[in-house]
């Protein structure tokens, strides 16, 4: 009892010193606290700080930014499978269910978030992000006889897309 007395008597200054300086400064970081609002800060505040745009953008543009990441994705996404239509003409059909999907995506998912983010009209957008992880889980889902080629290309759309409803989710 002693003992738990005298080491919390020492630490607390000391905590209270660390409250004191790093507090203050996370909550004026604008990409942490948008991004402990999402199922997967981890991905979020990569993709954010790795974007120079992201210092200056308020929540929407952090979500431009968020739909700009799948957008590439998507796209990297067909490149992959146009290549792995040659070298495994195995998985011809997954595959071409796949492409279409994130043509999709692409055509429709992004186009509407980036539509919602720029007409203010967040309900839509954040419907569109719902959609496309759903749609990147479909094509992991077509995979049955022969395991899925493209699984974290799979997981990151499916992901970044959860991260972008979320935070589109926070302009309701
Ligand atoms: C999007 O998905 C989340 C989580 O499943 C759900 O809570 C939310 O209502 C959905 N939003 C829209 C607009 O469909």
């Amino acid at each position: 009892m002693r003992a738990t007395h005298a080491i919390s008597s020492k630490t607390l200054p000391c905590a209270i010193l660390v409250l004191a300086i790093f507090v203050p400064l996370s909550s004026c970081d604008l990409i942490h606290s948008t991004c402990r609002k999402t199922p997967n800060f981890q991905l979020c505040a990569s993709i954010l700080r790795s974007n120079p745009k992201s210092g200056s953008a308020d929540v929407r543009g952090l979500g431009l930014i968020m739909v700009g990441s799948l957008e590439s994705k998507a796209t990297s996404a067909l490149h992959t499978i146009k290549q792995l239509l040659r070298t495994k003409p195995h998985l011809k059909i997954p595959l071409i269910e796949c492409s279409k999907k994130y043509s999709f995506i692409l055509k429709y998912d992004v186009t509407e978030a980036y539509e919602a983010l720029r007409l203010g009209d967040p309900k839509f957008g954040e419907e569109s992000m719902n959609d496309s992880a759903m749609v990147a889980q479909e094509c992991e889902d077509g995979f049955k006889r022969f395991p899925c080629p493209i699984t974290s290309v799979n997981k990151d759309a499916h992901d970044i897309s959860a991260v972008a409803a979320a935070i589109i989710r926070l302009l309701l």
